[in-house]
């Protein structure tokens, strides 16, 4: 056993506390000390339930935006741990804190708040080796002082209020007058969470963004100016002003605009998203919030007047996890697609993977996640970030074994009896496998072994009639369906049957469960699921194809699941497709597909020889479609087709947000046949890469790179008539396979590829 790092310290906070509806301002805390000798060495380990900044001697600690993040509190809290050396000086030191609610004790989603507790605190140890050989420590305990500051509010939803007027002056430097501060309160907790070292990464400022527009509206009470970032993300602004004492500028934040040109923000429902700055009146004042953030495009600015200077700046906020992969193709949609994909994915990867940034939700949707885990780990390097979700995940695992539908587990949707349903909580082991094939990570399959069993065995107990699950005659939830298809039911839903959808996914997972075994040397238990799957397999025939071999269920998602999850005969799987495809022409070329169906349409469709029905409705430009957005000035992906229309502009705003990722899922399909960078199951992490091009629709090129941990993988294609060239590289670690799209020839025949650059040209045989 470690020994607690932290051992000594207390917990301490403010004696003064907010209520289910009122925010009480961040409290700062303070502390001197006094060294003899210089420091040799000196770690701060650090948390807070909450989120913090530390100071010393005036100086900020760090650049962590939000740390330690978010988990469930009462099982886990991770803390940080800084080499503060130069900071310290001989003589009088000063150390200080600002802590905000956070998800802590801030408003989360469409609930109160203190959802974990009453109000934010702060645990604190630095270790100090002198010069001299001696050793000294400072803890958070009873000797610290607190007060409040500048910030009268900050949580995520709400957003920051700050006077200027209230700064502390140096406060986290020596000598300083700290008779109006009080006392802290140590507080216990009611639960003993394990405090563990930080294993994902940082959030952080990662990118600033100008406005590319200011237009003004008239209005009786002083000019409202609004700014257009030109991109939708999660962030805030920092602002510069110059501009009399007191005067206050509020900026409201949204993704889109209203008709009349004001800010469309109905659809953040609760989350009032408004910034406030009071301003002190001296020279240019420059302020950017702390402890907020928002999902926006657009910035409404109000309270100045005429002569007032005012500057904005949009600040990227999102997990550090470094950019790997590199999309483009001849079609500009496309790569508006790409990047609108990945302005998504920034926007909702803060340290958990959330649905959306903006609204009153914000939450780790199981389901979303899981669609778009493969296109994320092709974007940014997801390991480290998913290893500390799936951490999250366990410690939401009830004790039946129940998944809930968002991690970290927070007491909402209660009457689910804790599961998500299907698609949702089989995130908990959809998620790992997909982390063991992007990363060749076997830890993570290790640690979520029993986990995943636990789950798999509440599902058969409590979620199956016989092998279906999510079966009509089950009491209680039966999942979310195939979420937000427009397929004609006019449910969110859709109308996919959920015990189709139940019994595929369960299908799918224990196929994956009984891998997961022999990849872990349990091979008896690989056996026992692979038997299950076999049984749950023919269950599924039973009850959801007809006579004929084809799905009873005619939505073009309860066809790409059997076809995807190979559910059907071998001999029915060439009709089926076939099926698939006059329901797509039966809707004009459309998508029907909803969460569940459509990260898996494009791929069903090619490997059932149908690659031209994959592109049509990858290139389809009209509404439901992945280009409809685009051509109408999307930057990141919308939660809905019908977001917005030309016939009935925006969608109910009660659930309507303009950058949600889930169905940019699509992503994985770019990377893995547009441009042709696939993995190989039996050697993952890319340790055999499989080059897979398949080019078609208007394309005459594309390209993709994947950074690994050696190098990069790469490849680059381009078509003029029957000729089509390509250019490769296979990184140091790795080997390649060259696996070109039928009918074309390549002479020498197909090779190993070992590490090194490649070009090859292939023609095709008439
Ligand atoms: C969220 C989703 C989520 C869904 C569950 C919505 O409110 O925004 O993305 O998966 O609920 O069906």
């Amino acid at each position: 056993m470690i020994e607690n790092p932290l051992r000594g310290s207390q917990w301490i906070g403010s004696p003064n506390f907010g209520g289910p509806r009122t925010s009480e301002p961040p409290p700062h805390f303070r502390k001197e000390f006094h060294l003899d000798s210089p420091a040799k060495r000196a770690t701060l380990y650090v948390t807070a339930l909450g989120v913090y900044e530390c100071e010393i001697n005036g100086q900020r600690i760090g650049d962590d935006v939000f740390a330690p993040g978010w988990t469930d509190y009462h099982k886990t809290v991770y803390f940080q741990t800084f080499e503060i050396e130069p900071l310290l000086k001989v003589g009088d030191n000063a150390i200080g804190a600002i802590l905000g609610e956070g998800w802590y004790c801030g408003y989360i989603a469409w609930e109160n708040r203190q959802g974990y507790g009453d109000r934010p605190k702060l645990l604190l140890r630095l270790v100090i080796e002198l010069a001299d050989g001696s050793h000294q420590e400072v803890v958070s305990d009873t000797s610290w002082k607190t007060r409040t500051g500048p910030i009268l509010e900050a949580g995520f939803l709400m957003g920051e209020a700050y006077d200027a007027r209230r700064e502390l002056g140096a406060w986290s430097h020596p000598s300083y007058d700290e008779s109006a501060w009080q006392s802290v309160e140590i507080l216990k907790l009611g639960s003993d969470p394990q405090l563990l070292p930080q294993i994902g990464p940082s959030i952080r400022r990662m990118g600033e963004i100008k406005p590319i527009a200011v237009h003004k509206i008239a209005y009786w009470r002083g000019p409202i100016f609004i700014y257009d970032l030109g991109q939708n993300f999660a962030g805030r602004v920092r602002i510069k002003v110059r501009a009399a004492e007191g005067r206050t500028v509020r900026l409201r934040h949204a993704e889109m605009l209203n008709p009349d040109g004001g800010i469309f923000t109905e659809n953040l429902r609760q989350a009032r998203a408004d910034d406030s700055y009071v301003c002190v009146g001296n020279d240019e004042e420059s302020w950017e919030p702390r402890f907020t953030f928002h999902g926006f495009r657009y910035v409404e600015v109000t309270g100045l007047l005429r002569d007032d200077f005012f500057e904005l700046v949009g600040i990227v906020l999102h997990s550090d996890m470094g950019e790997t992969g590199h999309f483009a193709c001849s079609n500009p949609l496309l790569n508006q697609l790409q990047s609108n994909i990945l302005w998504s994915q920034k926007s909702n990867f803060l340290d958990v993977p959330t649905d959306c940034p903006q609204r009153d939700e914000r939450l780790g949707w199981t389901g979303d996640a899981q669609v778009f885990i493969r296109t994320a780990c092709f974007n940014m390097d997801g390991q480290a970030f998913f290893r500390k979700w799936m951490q999250d995940v366990r410690d939401g695992q009830q004790p039946n074994g129940a998944i809930p539908c968002v991690i970290p587990h927070i007491n909402i949707h209660k009457v689910f009896d804790d599961d998500g349903g299907p698609a949702w909580s089989d995130a908990t082991i959809i998620c790992p496998w997909t982390i063991y094939l992007c990363y060749g990570d076997i830890m993570i399959l290790k640690e979520h072994y029993s986990s995943m069993q636990r789950y798999h065995e509440f599902l058969l107990k409590h979620r199956c009639i016989g092998l279906i699950r999510s079966h009509p005659d089950i009491e209680g939830w039966l999942g979310y369906g195939d979420w937000l298809a427009l397929d004609g039911s006019g449910d969110d839903r859709g109308s996919t049957p959920p015990d189709l959808i139940g019994t595929a996914f369960l299908a799918f997972i224990t196929e994956l469960l009984a891998r997961i075994a022999r990849i872990l040397g349990q091979d008896e238990d690989g056996q026992r699921y692979s038997n299950l799957h076999h049984e749950i397999r023919d269950a599924f025939r039973d009850r959801f194809i007809g006579p004929d071999g084809l799905m009873l269920s005619k939505t073009q998602t309860s066809t790409v699941l059997a076809l995807q999850f190979n559910l059907l005969t071998e001999n029915s799987r060439a009709a089926a497709a076939e099926e698939l495809i006059s329901l797509i022409e039966k809707n004009a070329w459309h998508l029907g597909t909803g969460f569940v169906g459509t990260p898996y349409l494009l791929g069903v469709l090619e490997e059932s020889g149908h690659l031209e029905t994959a592109y049509r409705l990858l290139e389809q430009e009209t509404f439901p479609s992945w280009l409809f957005p685009v051509k109408n000035g999307a930057t990141t992906i919308w939660e809905r087709w019908d977001a917005w229309t030309v016939e009935n502009g925006f969608q109910n705003p009660s659930m309507n947000s303009f950058n949600h990722y889930a169905y940019g899922a699509v992503g994985a399909w770019m990377y893995s046949r547009v441009a042709g960078i696939e993995l190989d199951l039996e050697n993952p992490g890319y340790r055999h890469i499989i080059f897979r091009p398949r080019p078609g629709g208007t394309l005459t090129w594309a390209e993709g790179r994947l950074k690994l941990k050696a190098g990069y993988v790469g490849i680059r294609w381009e078509m003029k008539e029957d000729m089509l060239s390509l250019s490769l590289t296979v990184p140091i670690g790795s080997c390649a396979t060259l696996d070109l799209p039928e009918g074309y020839l390549l002479e020498p025949a197909n090779q190993r590829l070992e590490p090194g650059n490649y070009t090859f040209t292939a023609v095709r045989q008439q």
